[in-house]
């Protein structure tokens, strides 16, 4: 069965074809960073417009790569959990389309396409492993024992890691995204000027916090003189903080669990410091660390496309509401076909 996928869940427009026997033919990523930009952060109803205007032509081209309308056999959407008037444009035009081409439908769980993303790569890793997810939306940590089937072991319960980046690049005086800014001026930071706390690593559990974090670099730099040197030692002292949090619950996950392969996944594995450090962390635990291609670990279209693939070919079906929802817990996931 061969499957179109839409992904319009944040600042993402993404269309992809996935096919069961030939692994994905076609996918597109437009990313509206440029637009939302000026404002230091994604403006949902600016969002839902540019999806508006960017899916129909997008999802032409893509549907053409992937070998034309007449081969498609079903049709998958982000349903949630994602900016609602975001979902919406993806949801309506997936309904529609698969109403009229007379199509079976499903709306897939946006963070159950993150964690299937390594499925994408010529050698997926083996079930179970755990799943670190590191982006500007979501962190969370997993044991992924199956499709469907995943239980969670810890999440934020403020800010996602890349929000923590992109609002303490704020402060630091750098655009938006923060997070690659805030990282090449790390690397001009001396190390041990500034300590910022580990949060919620003085206790069991696999839950993180960086919401404090940036209160932290608020009350380290007051009164100080913000010249570049001291703006990179403060950075460096974030990203150390931060990738020794995540670090440090991804080897208690590991400990935790039977799982022994590591997968990162999420814009935020693209930092080479939180790369090395897991590298290092893995090598030291003998558990292998894998990184789904940074195209599949940030929004895609790809994913969605192969999670409806699984769920389609299982025989998993939607009627013909059109769902778009903002919060959608994982818990409510089942395996295909159960
Ligand atoms: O997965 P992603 O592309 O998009 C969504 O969140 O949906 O993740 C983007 C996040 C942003 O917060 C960005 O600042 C962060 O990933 N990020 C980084 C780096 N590259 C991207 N954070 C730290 N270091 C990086 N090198
Ligand atoms: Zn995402």
């Amino acid at each position: 069965m061969r499957v179109l996928g839409l992904e319009t869940s944040c600042d993402e427009t993404a269309v992809a074809v996935y096919d069961g026997r030939a692994g994905l033919l076609a996918h597109e990523v437009y990313s509206q960073v440029a637009l939302h930009a000026a404002y230091g952060g994604v403006v949902p109803e600016l969002a839902s417009r540019d999806h508006l205007r960017k899916l129909l032509p997008l999802l032409e081209k893509v549907v053409e790569q992937g070998g034309g309308r007449d081969s498609i056999g079903g049709i998958a959407y982000t349903s949630g959990p994602g900016l609602v008037g975001a979902l919406l444009v993806g949801a309506a035009v997936a309904r529609s389309l698969a109403l009229a081409w007379r199509l079976p439908c499903i709306g897939v769980h946006h963070m159950e396409g993150h964690l299937l993303a390594p499925l994408l790569e010529e050698r997926p890793p083996g079930f179970p492993f755990v799943a670190l997810l590191v982006s500007g939306g979501h962190t969370l940590l997993a044991r992924v024992a199956g499709v469907g089937d995943y239980e969670i072991l810890g999440a934020s319960l403020d800010d996602a890691a890349g929000e923590a980046f992109d609002k303490t690049a704020k402060l630091l005086g750098l655009g938006y995204p923060g997070g690659p800014q805030l990282a090449a001026l790390a690397e001009r930071g001396r190390p041990g000027v500034f300590r910022f706390p580990r949060p919620l690593t003085d206790r069991p559990g696999l839950d993180f916090s960086f919401s404090g974090l940036k209160t932290a670099v608020v009350v380290a730099l007051r009164g100080r003189d913000l010249d570049e040197q001291t703006r990179a030692d403060a950075a460096l002292a974030f990203e150390e903080a931060v990738v020794d949090t995540l670090v440090e619950k991804c080897r208690r996950a590991l400990a935790a669990t039977d799982a022994r392969t590591l997968v990162i996944a999420g814009g935020v594995g693209a930092n080479r410091r939180l790369r090395a450090r897991v590298r290092a962390m893995g090598e030291g635990e003998g558990v292998p660390v894998v990184y789904p291609r940074v195209e599949f670990c940030t929004d895609n279209a790809a994913m969605i496309a192969l999670l409806g693939h699984l769920r389609l070919a299982a025989g998993q079906r939607d009627d013909l509401a059109i769902r778009a929802r903002a919060r959608w817990p994982m818990t409510e996931l089942r395996p295909p076909g159960s």
